[in-house]
């Protein structure tokens, strides 16, 4: 008799092995600048909220930023870095008129100034624009769904402020 593994078996194999980013462990002592291009996640903080804390940032196909899966995601959730400047595949950050981060290549109007800081915890990487964190906004009509803003003024929707943290694959 053939003994064949079950379907169910090597899903539960696959899924198993699948590979999960975690945040930089603590370095000690060592402090060092992240390599020119050096690919990471971006995660988002927020303790009193289950839908926005611990959340990777996914890039739509709008090319905007959200916290799940969403419009289509990317799978792929790398950002990179140059000159202060925020790349996801080779499109450049920029916010959008209402003041929304979005990814698109042909704009001129792209945000400089983000930067990462080892924490003095030395449990990661603070990431940030200039000095400030973003917001994240639910999208309206979505259960759980929050995007990502730096420039929003005028809240049509809930927002609450994140902190955001390297995730080094
Ligand atoms: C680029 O960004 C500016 C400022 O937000 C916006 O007004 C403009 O429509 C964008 N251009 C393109 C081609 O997306
Ligand atoms: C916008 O982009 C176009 C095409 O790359 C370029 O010719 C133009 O100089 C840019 N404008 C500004 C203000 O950067
Ligand atoms: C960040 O600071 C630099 C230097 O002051 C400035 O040129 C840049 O426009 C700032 N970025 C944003 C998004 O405010
Ligand atoms: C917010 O948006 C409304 C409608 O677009 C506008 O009337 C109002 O002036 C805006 N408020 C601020 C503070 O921008």
């Amino acid at each position: 008799m053939k003994f064949l593994p079950s379907t169910a078996f090597l899903l539960s194999l696959l899924s198993a092995t699948g590979v999960f980013a975690s945040p930089v462990p603590a370095t000690a002592s060592t402090k060092y600048e992240l390599s020119p291009k050096k690919k990471f996640g971006i995660m988002s903080f927020h303790s009193g909220n289950f839908n926005v804390h611990l959340h990777p940032f996914f890039v739509g196909e709008s090319g905007h930023v959200y916290l799940t899966q969403y419009d289509n995601a990317d799978q792929v959730n790398e950002f990179y870095l140059k000159d202060s400047q925020l790349f996801h595949k080779d499109e450049i950050a920029s916010l959008d008129k209402d003041g929304a981060l979005v990814f698109k290549s042909s704009n001129n109007s792209s945000l400089t100034g983000f930067n990462t800081k080892q924490l003095t915890t030395g449990i990661g990487y603070e990431f940030r624009l200039n000095t400030s964190f973003p917001v994240a906004c639910h999208v309206p009509n979505t259960n759980e769904v929050y995007q990502i803003y730096y420039g929003r003024e005028n809240h049509t929707s809930e927002c609450v402020g994140i902190a955001t943290e390297l995730i080094i694959p």
